[in-house]
């Protein structure tokens, strides 16, 4: 959720179905797992009836987020965007999964300057020129779940603000690059992606994570943004998760805001700015699909 990295280790066990001739994929999970490699369950891997679910999901959370970037604008509350957000969902028979998810209070999380992620939109917050927001919206359709974020400039910001908005979004696509053939690892993602933003100058925050996403608001894996290639979990066809890198323009520490009482508003601890883009994907035989486009 910009998943918070959980402390606890797993490991599933890849076992071919009795009396049914392995597939492909499974020799190349067997394969991945005898080199300790950490595998799906079957869980994880979506059928073709959820994927079309999820597919539905995905639309309707991109027509929110197109909804919202025609109407924010400098002058506007965040509370505004919620009120797009939760009014453009219900009328279009979905549901915002945010709402009342563990005490979160509102429909979409929007993340201004220094917020991390998970920003409560409120009506004394008002949107000035030189902003940049993360507004993160996840959709529910007949059950399943789509999730993604976009950043918004309001007005024009200044040259590192704008260059920290293209980084995180440049990561995202590094990050989906890396998965453009299947059997790839969560870490060989993360390692390119944390290359690029050192290399511009930038840190990556390691608390929160992408994850499995679909059936759930939030499923494995832990989709994490920094890593080591050859470590995290395969990721195999049918696999629907979210990859999110939340980008520091200073250090990647974070901290909670004192003043919330739901403990859900992740802030950098310098105060610096952050940025963040996610998409929801689908692993295919081919790569991944972006869902949420
Ligand atoms: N949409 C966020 C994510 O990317 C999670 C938000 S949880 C909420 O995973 F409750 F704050 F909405
Ligand atoms: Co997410
Ligand atoms: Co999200």
């Amino acid at each position: 959720m910009n998943q918070k990295k959980s402390k606890k280790k797993i490991k599933s066990r890849w076992k071919l179905l009795p009396g049914v001739e392995p597939t492909e994929m499974d020799l190349k999970i067997l394969e991945a797992q005898e080199k300790g490699i950490l595998v799906p369950t079957r869980k994880l891997i979506k059928t073709p009836q959820q994927i079309e679910g999820i597919r539905k999901a995905g639309v309707l959370n991109t027509d929110v987020l197109d909804y919202v970037s025609e109407h924010i604008r400098e002058g506007m509350s965040t509370l505004e965007i919620d009120k797009l957000v939760h009014d453009f969902t219900v009328e279009h028979g979905g549901t915002p999964a945010p709402l009342n998810y563990f005490g979160f209070p509102k429909s979409c999380c929007t993340s201004v300057n220094d917020v991390v992620c998970h920003g409560i939109p409120c009506d004394w917050e008002i949107l000035e020129e030189g902003d940049i927001v993360n507004v993160d919206v996840t959709t529910i359709v007949d059950g399943y779940y789509a999730d993604a974020s976009r950043m918004f400039v309001i007005g024009k910001t200044d040259a590192e603000n704008q260059k920290l908005v293209d980084v995180a979004w440049e990561c995202l696509k590094i990050g989906e690059k890396v998965c453009s053939e299947p059997y790839v690892c969560v870490g060989d993602l993360g390692s390119a992606i944390s290359k690029h933003a050192h290399k511009n100058g930038f840190s990556v925050v390691r608390e929160y994570c992408g994850h499995g996403v679909g059936v759930e608001f939030h499923e494995d894996p832990e989709v994490e943004h920094v890593g080591k290639p050859g470590t995290g979990m395969l990721l195999v066809p049918g696999m629907t998760f979210t990859i999110e890198p939340m980008i520091n323009m200073g250090d990647p520490d974070i901290c909670e805001d004192e003043e919330d009482e739901t403990g859900w508003i992740v802030l950098t601890e310098d105060g610096l700015p952050s940025a963040q883009w996610e998409h929801t994907y689908l692993m295919t035989e081919n790569g991944v699909e972006i869902i949420t486009h």
